[in-house]
């Protein structure tokens, strides 16, 4: 059809009848072509919960994001909710790191205290938890060790009583990030044994191995102490195998799935949204954007430009939920209208 078409034009018009820069002259007209409108309503918002009282501490390799301790947590989410954000996802860590990361299912854990905090202030924000242990064990794996190697299975235990402690102090939403093979399954289970079957599950089902997790290891401090994650997290190479864990984690109950990183993972992206009708969430990942932070910290990249093209590229991709750093900023971009 469209090589018809050129060729038809090219016949009796030397420059051609058919021109789509017309449809770029005027911004009004720009804006009523346009096939992706990038929406508030799409971002959800990654927050670093710390033990210890009165801490709101910048964090170096993130800059703008905070690590926040519980008794900050609550101002933080009201201005975030305000902002038009629908929902904020958790991040913790462990005042005392240990083997299995104890302190990741315990009631007065950081988290677990955050979602009563925020629900209380703002009770219309949707609460995501990220559950893992890497913040919580002394060798920062992301399950339980046997020798050197991590116990799939017994990681998988501990993963889901993560999950229940996240669920019984509130969350809305959790989200296994480990890549252990079973977990959501297991954690649908307990859940729904423990009465929780209101609470949804966001798995991270394709999360690849990616050197773009490095700001945000700092941010948690959750840096594996030997060895990497190559072992559980996806093969950077991989895309066909995206669809078999995204299809693995639908069929153990997943409700969201996620695909980690966006910008670099677009065609997984894309093809996950092909593929399957579930809701899909991208996360656009520490290191994604503390390279453009670091660009326009420099002069050489435009922020508020560079960071709206990033976010409509993950949305044209296909992503329902878009996990950035830059929501609450990005919702104050989108109130002023389209950067073109
Ligand atoms: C923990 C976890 C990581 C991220 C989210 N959950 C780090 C990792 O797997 O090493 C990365 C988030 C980011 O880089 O923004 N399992």
């Amino acid at each position: 059809m469209r090589e018809r078409l050129i060729g038809a034009v090219t016949a009796t018009d030397e420059v051609g009848a058919i021109r789509p820069r017309r449809l770029r002259r005027l911004a009004g007209l720009r804006r009523l072509v346009r096939e992706t409108r990038l929406s508030v309503d799409q971002l959800l918002y990654p927050m670093f919960v710390v033990p210890g009282e009165g801490v709101e501490t910048e964090i170096g390799s993130l800059p703008g994001q905070m690590q926040r301790s519980v008794d900050r947590m609550g101002a933080a989410a009201r201005e975030v909710a305000a902002a038009g954000i629908q929902g904020v996802l958790l991040f913790g860590q462990a005042a005392v790191k240990s083997p299995e990361g104890d302190e990741a299912s315990s009631a007065d854990g950081a988290v677990q205290r955050a979602i009563g905090e925020i629900k209380e202030t703002s009770p219309e924000l949707v609460v995501f938890t990220d559950v893992c242990l890497c913040a919580y064990t002394d060798h920062g794996h992301c399950g339980v060790l046997d020798g050197q190697s991590i116990d799939n299975d017994a990681s998988v235990e501990r993963i889901a009583e993560v999950a229940i402690s996240h669920a019984q102090a509130g969350a809305d939403v959790v989200a296994p990030s480990d890549m252990m093979d079973g977990r959501v399954g297991a954690i649908r289970s307990m859940l729904d044994a423990e009465g929780f079957s209101e609470t949804a599950i966001m798995a991270y089902a394709a999360k690849y191995a990616s050197a773009f997790y490095g700001p945000f290891r700092e941010a948690s401090g959750s840096a594996p102490a030997f060895g990497d994650r190559r072992g559980y997290q996806m093969d950077p190479g991989n895309a066909r195998e995206a669809l078999w864990e995204v299809g693995l984690d639908l069929e153990e109950g997943a409700d969201i799935v996620m695909v980690k990183p966006a910008l670099t993972y677009l065609d997984v992206v894309a093809r996950v949204r092909a593929e399957y009708d579930a809701p899909l969430a991208a996360y656009l990942v520490s290191g994604e954007y503390a390279a453009i932070k670091a660009g326009a910290a420099r002069g050489w990249l435009d922020e508020r430009a560079a960071a709206l093209e990033a976010l409509t590229a993950v949305a044209r991709a296909g992503a329902d939920i878009i996990i950035t750093y830059w929501a609450p900023e990005a919702a104050g971009w989108l109130d002023e209208g389209p950067t073109h």
